[in-house]
């Protein structure tokens, strides 16, 4: 499959689920912004997280290009890149984790032909502020797929204050071998698709409180999914 094909294969797919297209942001973000770059696909869709209407509806699906200042140590391996292109997918107070994570599934395995055998997920454990994300748990489980449960690698947030919340990750094993281990036990386990559960605000003083309405908050780096799906040693492939 293309790379063209995978973008028109993505959007389509949640363009038939009833996401509107919305096109990419400039890399630099508006003046007064706190961020340096676009680093997500979320990022210029704040304000809607927080509750503004967004004209195109409560669905959305994008491609936009990101630019990480967080991941430029690990730019040079076979998965990362200084500029990239993010797939995302957003309910904005719409429909919720378990769909998300469902839709994502079946995506990957139906659409793009992944064998499910070669996916692990993780899952937020919870910590002294957010519980355990059951229903992620109990989705995943239902699928039949591993689970890991993480604290610190299954909270998103854009910063130290702002939209943040729990996030599962599928990743894709890429060994020669079967699967072992698991994501955090094993860097052969590569993450391709974070779902974020995005419904709190943290405060200036760490404290989280609920936003105004509970968003999911989707995104997968196409140059990876690309490299995987094609067979490409590297990103850069
Ligand atoms: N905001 C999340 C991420 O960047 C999902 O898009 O991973």
């Amino acid at each position: 499959m293309s790379t063209d094909d995978i973008v028109r294969r993505f959007v389509e797919y949640f363009e038939e689920r009833g996401h509107r297209r919305i096109t990419g942001s400039t890399l630099l973000p508006p003046s007064g912004d706190p961020v340096l770059f676009t680093t997500s696909g979320m990022h210029p869709l704040t304000p809607y997280l927080e509750g503004r209407p967004h004209p195109l509806g409560r669905r959305l699906v994008n491609v936009q290009r990101c630019l990480r200042t967080t991941d430029l140590e690990e730019v040079g391996d076979p998965t990362h890149l200084t500029v990239f292109q993010m797939l995302g997918t957003w309910s904005l107070g719409d429909y919720e984790g378990p769909q998300s994570l469902d839709w994502g599934y079946r995506l990957l395995t139906d659409g793009f032909g992944i064998d499910p055998r070669l996916l692990h997920v993780t899952v937020f454990g919870g910590d002294g502020q957010t519980g355990p994300d059951l229903s992620s748990l109990e989705l995943w489980q239902e699928r039949g797929l591993p689970v890991e449960l993480t604290v610190e690698d299954n909270w998103w947030d854009n910063g130290p204050t702002g939209p943040c919340g729990p996030d599962s990750e599928i990743f894709l094993w890429t060994g020669d071998t079967p699967p072992q281990s698991t994501p955090t036990g094993d860097d052969r386990w590569v993450e391709v698709w974070n779902h974020v559960m995005m419904r709190h605000r943290r405060l200036d003083d760490g404290s989280l409180v609920p936003l105004p309405q509970r968003n999911i908050d989707t995104g997968l780096g196409l140059e990876r999914l690309a490299s995987l799906l094609q067979g490409g040693r590297s990103v850069y492939d």
